[in-house]
């Protein structure tokens, strides 16, 4: 009977809150969590939305080979995107793989290793996608689990996959249809958790603002904005926030959560991928230039400290030094606080796979590099108008230097403090260094 585990994630935080789950669930069947070269059971929960992220995969999962024929009773289990995204496949590339397992399947994952244990399979697969999923209660889960007094802050997944379509995405394949979770469920999750002395929590979703319009599951179908309103009120919660948005669906009652909420974070991630509308309809985003301005500016009105943040994609099809220039100007309009940026990259299955005028790889590198500079050169510029400003600051853990911790808008600010802080504790800071990916301070009077 194999009884430990270690597990790897890859990609966001909607991975590892999963892989957090699947640890949970190994851990009421009697395993224990173990650094990987000890552990008889490793699993790698995997991300495709670019094929950088495969290849990362793959490469450790070829490097694995080794490790089983030196230790035959290891067992390796393939969860997550790329096996959702590959399932059979796997087995023929890397046929030392014991279990695939995607991404509507991982809390079945015990009963297959059991299967494998009783000798009654050589390998197993469950990768079903099916569109009336139910989200199951994990909260209960997190009922039986021991309370982990580090934990400060924690995600909660309020829904699964993506209806959207955008050409360049492998999500709503990886990931199937839009499913939202009951709100009853969410709201346990997050009162259980406070009640434990978590202090912050993020809702997660893949579009979390379409919450409750899709394949609603409560009685009454209840919006986004009316979500983080009961989330809020709970009693204890400090700090609130939620990804990731899509313009089109950004509503004004969500945008006004923004002025009403004293615990909602003053942080938006608002990803445009283009600034170009021409691109952005090839990319099938429901949304163009102005709209997307026009609801970064109705934010500003009803927040005018929220910071912003993006995600870019350059060298889409067709995209042309013109397209990428309106990119360009759209960065300088808006002044991201940050940004994710990425080349395309074709991913199976998706629409712009088949696309003519790819972009070669050499203007992708150059455009992307300077994307960033350019973004780096305003981040810092934003991060300055912090300077001598009092900050509220929750802290995170400790360095080198001294204390870490993060502001409600989401900047990392280092800070000389006594050893008596701890993790989670909030405190107001003075800030009187800015560099371009994080601030300095001293504890204010
Ligand atoms: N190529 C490059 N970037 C991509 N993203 C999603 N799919 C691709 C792709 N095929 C980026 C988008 C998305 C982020 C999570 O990853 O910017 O918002
Ligand atoms: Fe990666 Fe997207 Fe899957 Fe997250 S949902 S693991 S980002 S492919």
């Amino acid at each position: 009977m194999r009884t430990s585990f270690y597990i790897k994630t890859f990609g966001c935080q909607m991975n590892e809150r999963d892989s957090e789950i699947m640890a949970q669930l190994l851990i009421q069947h009697g395993y224990a969590a173990m650094a990987a070269e000890e552990a008889d059971l490793i699993i790698l929960n995997t991300c495709s939305i670019r094929a950088k992220a495969e290849q990362k995969f793959f490469s450790l999962l070829g490097s694995l080979r080794q490790e089983k024929r030196r230790r035959p009773g290891l067992r390796i289990v393939a969860a997550g995107c790329v096996a959702q995204q590959e399932g059979e496949h796997i087995f023929e590339r890397m046929p030392h793989v014991d279990v695939v397992i995607g991404t509507q399947q991982f809390w079945r994952l015990p009963e297959l290793l059991q299967r494998l244990e009783r000798g009654e399979s050589k390998r197993e697969i469950a990768c079903g996608l099916d569109k009336a999923f139910v989200i199951p209660p994990f909260q209960k889960l997190l009922h039986d689990a021991p309370p982990q007094p580090s934990e400060f802050r924690k995600f909660v997944t309020i829904m699964q996959g993506c209806d959207n379509y955008c050409a360049y995405c492998v999500v709503p394949s990886t990931r199937g249809r839009e499913i939202s979770r009951p709100v009853a469920d969410i709201l346990e999750e997050v009162q259980l958790l406070v009640s434990r002395g978590v202090k912050e929590i993020t809702l997660l979703g893949q579009n979390v603002n379409s919450y409750g319009t899709t394949n609603p599951v409560a009685e009454r179908p209840v919006s986004f904005a009316e979500l983080l309103q009961r989330t809020a009120a709970i009693p204890g919660l400090r700090r609130l926030r939620f990804t990731t948005s899509n313009p089109q669906d950004l509503s004004t009652e969500l945008m006004r959560c923004f002025r009403d909420l004293p615990n909602l974070c003053p942080h938006f991630h608002l990803p445009v991928q283009a600034g170009s509308n021409a691109v952005l309809k090839r990319m099938n985003r429901k949304y163009s230039r102005e709209l997307y301005l026009d609801k970064v500016a109705e934010l500003r009105s009803f927040r005018p400290d929220i910071t912003l943040s993006t995600d870019v994609i350059v060298g889409f099809p067709g995209e042309t030094e013109d397209d990428f220039e309106q990119t360009m100007s759209l960065l300088e309009t808006v002044r991201f606080h940050g940004s994710f940026s990425f080349k395309y990259s074709d991913r199976p299955g998706t629409r712009s796979l088949h696309f003519p005028d790819k972009v070669d790889e050499q203007t992708k590198g150059a455009r992307l590099e300077r994307f960033q500079a350019r973004q780096d050169e305003i981040s810092l510029e934003r991060n300055r108008e912090f300077l001598g400003r009092s900050v509220e600051v929750m802290v995170e853990g400790r360095s080198e230097s001294g204390l870490q911790g993060r502001t409600g808008s989401n900047h990392i600010v280092h800070f000389a403090g006594p050893d008596s802080l701890q993790p989670g504790d909030l405190l107001m800071v003075t800030i009187n260094h800015a560099g371009q990916h994080s601030l300095q301070g001293s504890m204010a009077d």
